[in-house]
């Protein structure tokens, strides 16, 4: 059945990516987004991919008049909550940021909710909530443990989502833990874009095919791995919007919770990262090896099962497709967007 989806972060990385799913399986979705980390060209790029008008409201999700006004106007049938801030190491240096835009942001959303009678709501949580796993595969039973304040307003969101659910069972609350998403739309029309020199593994290796980094550093070739390099559970971002899709309806069909992981359940670590990227680019693609990053896991791979049976999730893409779409993505847009 069509509902209509209030998406907060909608026009970020995996917030466009979802939306396009969701319009692509029936539903009506209104995002809300501050622009604080997505490129004002994406609404009309949403348009250009789905063939409807996309609406958007700009606006910060800590804002409790900007939420009623939407949950007054828009009959939102559920919430996916993208809008957050995501970087580790920033969050270590400004851990009062992350707690105002991460819990103040959830909290204000949720009390919008309660107050509006909507309490179907999918929340972007991390495979960070594991911090160090005692074991990979890595189960949703696994406990959480903080490493840096951004996981630990993961964690306290899901805790808060958790006795929210406790205290009223008519709240149901999908939580998707995503291991590390990549790639981009096949259409190339919007992808990951970070706006500094980015952090994580695959835009970074994107900006040296392009030529605009020198070389890779791989963070570390004596990890305890096959090939001594890090390794993680890349999921393409096509395959996490699918999953989200999969989450509400769910939610909206039974009005009972989940806590999902969402990976592929295969690890590929940073050579193998670097060697597919090269066949997707056809570039030569220099790289270091250096010191160890601090805080860095040495494996992350997601026990993929329950996604599986609860949710009927399967991935479809693998590391190739991811590594070709964020080619495709980063060469269209070469020179600006
Ligand atoms: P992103 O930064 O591309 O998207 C977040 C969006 O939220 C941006 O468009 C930003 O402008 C918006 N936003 C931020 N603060 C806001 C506010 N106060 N009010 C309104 N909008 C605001 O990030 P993403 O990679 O798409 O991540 C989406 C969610 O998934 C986040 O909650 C993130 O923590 C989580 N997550 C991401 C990853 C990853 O590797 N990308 C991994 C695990 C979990
Ligand atoms: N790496 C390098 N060189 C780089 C960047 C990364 O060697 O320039 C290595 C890392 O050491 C790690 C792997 O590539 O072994 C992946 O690193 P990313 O930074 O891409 O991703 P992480 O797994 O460290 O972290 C990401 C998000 C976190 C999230 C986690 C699990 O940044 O917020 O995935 O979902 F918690």
């Amino acid at each position: 059945m069509a509902s209509r989806i209030l998406l907060t972060g909608g026009a970020g990385y995996i917030g466009s990516h979802t939306h396009v799913a969701l319009v692509a399986a029936g539903h009506d979705v209104v995002i809300l987004d501050n622009f604080s980390n997505a490129r004002r060209a994406v609404p009309e790029r949403l348009e250009q991919i789905t063939g409807k008008p996309t609406k958007m409201i700009e606006g910060d999700v800590r804002d409790p008049a900007t939420l009623a006004a939407i949950f007054k106007t828009q009959a939102i049938d559920a919430v996916v909550h993208f809008a957050a801030l995501k970087a580790v190491g920033e969050s270590m240096a400004r851990p009062l940021d992350y707690f105002d835009v991460n819990i103040g942001g959830l909290t204000t959303l949720l009390h919008a909710m309660e107050a509006a009678g909507c309490r179907r709501l999918v929340f972007s949580s991390s495979a960070t909530v594991y911090g160090v796993p005692d074991e990979a595969p890595t189960a949703e039973t696994a406990p959480f443990r903080a490493m840096n304040p951004y996981g630990q307003t993961k964690i306290m969101g899901e805790q808060m989502l958790g006795w929210l659910q406790a205290a009223n069972p008519e709240w149901a609350v999908g939580i998707l833990r995503y291991f590390n998403p990549a790639g981009a739309h096949g259409s190339a029309l919007i992808g990951e874009d970070p706006r500094d020199i980015p952090n994580n593994l695959m835009p970074f290796v994107a900006k040296v095919a392009l030529g605009e980094l020198p070389r890779i550093s791989v963070f570390g070739n004596d990890y305890d791995t096959p090939d001594g390099t890090g390794v993680r559970d890349y999921i393409h971002v096509e395959d996490l919007a699918r999953g989200h899709v999969l989450s509400l309806e769910k939610l909206l069909s039974t009005g009972q919770g989940h806590v999902v992981n969402l990976g592929t359940g295969r690890g590929y670590s940073v050579l193998e990262v670097i060697a597919a990227y090269r066949r997707a680019s056809n570039r030569d693609l220099p790289h270091v090896i250096t010191d160890r990053r601090p805080g860095d896991v040495p494996i992350y791979v997601a026990r993929a099962d329950r996604a599986a049976e609860v949710l009927g999730f399967q991935t479809e893409k693998g590391l190739d497709e991811m590594c070709a779409s964020s080619w495709k993505w980063v060469s269209n847009m070469a020179g600006g967007a």
